[in-house]
């Protein structure tokens, strides 16, 4: 529909909603928005036009044209329009929280574009956001329309363009890779396409890059780059989606330090350019093995302190049955100026806290407070002897008033317990809030394990099988797995992984042996990964990369808490889309065509009873 006074889609728009200032006064623009919002005073109808850009207030007054009036007197929420005017000054009426809030324009005419019907939620005022999340996505083009997540977009767009920018002109060239890939065993679980013309096999949807951007390097391409999404079928949280997007890199002749220089360059530059930040490098480095022993994790958030003591030196003969049987006996000091809020029953509450599954499962905590005399008020301190809480005391830093608190346990639990422990404490007592949460701190987690043990025991890649192990390990592959350590590296920013990577084997007989390590035989080596080894045997360079998490750095800079605020149309922790309604069933013509049968879904009766083809 187009319903007029003036025709304003022709002549094109003179300025967008959020660039008219004072030194604009005079002129004669056109401007094209939705009506965000709407007041009458009197004969005149104030409009506030918002388009990405911003706001700006746009008066029809009692003399303007009886019909532009009175279609401006018919003009609702989000109708999308536009309108030619002056721009004058609001005199004493200039609104401080508007960039154009020292003029407004006085319309003299008014083109309806098309009108709204009635919102399913109000968006046009973020701090009323009168809904949930479900609705919100299924509306997800209006949820779009709110000025806070066009924010983040725009940031993201910066964030994209900005990256781009750094690596081309660092010398990366942007090359391309397939989506649907041969299926490989060992990664993530991978997103399965059937093929039509090949009957009863599948592509994959690739999970990564990986294979390509190292035949990139066998290929002599030197350095690559590319903005990609990634599939993934995982299990959802707010720090992962099953398609999500890398900024994946690779490079030839690559060393850590080479990598670590590139990377710090290209963040540097996308602080600046997208943030104003200016960040220092280089970043911190810390072993796997460091971030594990001073905070139980290896994405630590440096952003606060509460490290982790090891105290197993100090339990031998301790007294306390609990701290000398385990492997482990590790704890956090709390310091005294923070401890105050850690009253008995909450501190009931973190044992019971430790004790869940899904935070490490600890069998208990055992906590002490210091007096103001130096002994502890502690549920076993009539067990420990005061030579051993002194010493314990020391190492720790405590101090009267000071909370301490410990786990005992094998290396697993005790980790991973503190690490939640640490977290919930940062939360609880507020470490991170105000100026303390302004803060990037990145670091780069390095050595890591190549091998870690799964549920079963048997060895899996701790990131990809293609990682080389350090050189004077390779002798422990197959003989010691447990002891080899990776030339990996994540980068770590603020407790969030936002990137990985690591130097690759180029060795066809080192990955032929990590492959066997991984339990794999000679005859699946060959059909699963033949091509690669092939590639290996035609002169490789020495190479590595890296891989971002473009979603999780734009979450970050965005200070939201979930990508969904980041991806422009995301799925929800259930793996759908509530806008298409996806994922949906496909018709029986197009299974046909597959050779795929349905088989009786879980709770189904009515369905056939057939196995898949
Ligand atoms: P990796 O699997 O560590 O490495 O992935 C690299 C980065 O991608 C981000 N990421 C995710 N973001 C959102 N949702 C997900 N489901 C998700 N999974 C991962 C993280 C992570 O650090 N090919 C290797 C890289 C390499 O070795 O060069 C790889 O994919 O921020
Ligand atoms: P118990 O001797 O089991 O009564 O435990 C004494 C104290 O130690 C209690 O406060 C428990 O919560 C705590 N505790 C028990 N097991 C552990 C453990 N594995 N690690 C840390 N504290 C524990």
């Amino acid at each position: 529909m187009s319903t007029m006074t003036k025709e304003l889609l022709q002549s094109g728009r003179t300025h967008d909603c959020g660039s008219l200032r004072e030194n604009d006064i005079g002129s004669e623009v056109v401007l094209y928005g939705w009506v965000h919002r709407r007041r009458d005073h009197g004969g005149r109808i104030f409009i506030d036009l918002r388009d990405r850009q911003g706001l700006t207030q746009v008066v029809f007054g009692p003399d303007i044209e009886a019909d532009t009036h009175k279609l401006a007197d018919g003009l609702r929420s989000e109708y999308c329009i536009g309108v030619s005017g002056k721009v004058i000054s609001r005199g004493d009426n200039k609104n401080p929280n508007m960039d154009t809030g020292a003029i407004e324009v006085e319309v003299d005419g008014l083109e309806i574009f098309s009108e709204s019907e009635a919102l399913p939620f109000n968006v046009s005022d973020d701090d009323r956001l009168d809904t949930n999340e479900n609705i919100r996505l299924k509306y997800r083009y209006l949820d779009l329309r709110r000025p806070s997540l066009q924010r983040n977009f725009i940031l993201r767009s910066r964030l994209s363009t900005t990256a781009r920018q750094t690596l081309a002109e660092a010398g990366f060239l942007e090359l391309e890779t397939p989506y649907m890939v041969k299926y490989t065993p060992g990664g993530a679980r991978n997103f399965l396409v059937p093929s039509r013309l090949s009957p009863g096999n599948f592509y994959a949807l690739a999970e990564s890059p990986q294979i390509f951007k190292q035949l990139f390097m066998v290929s002599g391409l030197d350095k690559y780059f590319q903005i990609t999404r990634c599939f993934r079928d995982e299990d959802l949280r707010n720090d992962r989606q099953p398609e999500f997007t890398q900024i994946d890199i690779e490079l030839s002749f690559a060393t850590p330090e080479r990598v670590f220089a590139h990377m710090e360059k290209l963040m540097t530059r996308l602080w600046k350019d997208v943030l104003g930040v200016e960040l220092q490098t280089p970043f911190l480095r810390l072993t796997w093995a460091e971030a594990m022993g001073r905070y139980g994790c290896d994405k630590p958030d440096l952003r606060f302190g509460l490290e982790l003591h090891d105290i197993k030196p100090m339990s031998k003969d301790c007294g306390f049955r609990v701290f000398e049987a385990a492997e482990y006996v590790k704890g956090i000091c709390v310091p005294a100026n923070k401890a105050d809020k850690l009253s008995r029953a909450r501190l009931d509450k973190l044992t019971a806290f430790v004790k869940k599954r899904e935070h490490g499962g600890a069998k208990g905590l055992a906590w002490a407070k210091i007096q103001p005399d130096g002994t502890w008020k502690a549920p076993f301190a009539k067990l420990l002897k005061p030579e051993t809480m002194q010493a314990i005391a020391e190492h720790m830093g405590a101090e009267p008033g000071s909370v301490l608190l410990f786990i005992a346990d094998n290396f697993h639990t005790t980790h991973a317990t503190l690490n939640a422990l640490r977290l919930e404490l940062r939360d609880f007592l507020g470490l991170v809030e105000g100026e303390a949460g302004n803060q990037w701190k990145f670091c780069w987690v390095t050595d890591f394990p190549l091998f870690e043990q799964n549920e079963k025991g048997q060895w899996v890649s701790s990131h990809h099988p293609f990682t080389s192990p350090r050189t004077e390990h390779i002798e422990y592959l197959l003989s010691d797995p447990g002891k080899v350590l990776a030339q990996a590296y994540d980068m770590v920013l603020n407790g969030n992984e936002i990137g990985g990577g690591s130097i690759r084997i180029h060795r066809s007989d080192v990955q032929s042996k990590v492959f066997t390590a991984l339990g794999l035989s000679p005859e699946e080596i060959e059909q699963k990964f033949g091509f690669l080894l092939n590639a290996f045997k035609y002169g490789p360079p020495p190479h590595g990369g890296i891989a971002f998490g473009l979603d999780r750095i734009a979450m970050l800079m965005c200070n939201a808490g979930s990508l969904r605020e980041v991806i422009a149309f995301p799925k929800t922790q259930r793996g759908s889309d509530l806008m298409t309604g996806c994922p949906g069933p496909a018709d029986d013509p197009q299974l046909e065509e597959l050779y795929i049968r349905h088989r009786q879904l879980p709770g189904d009766e009515s369905a056939g009873n057939e196995s898949a083809s």
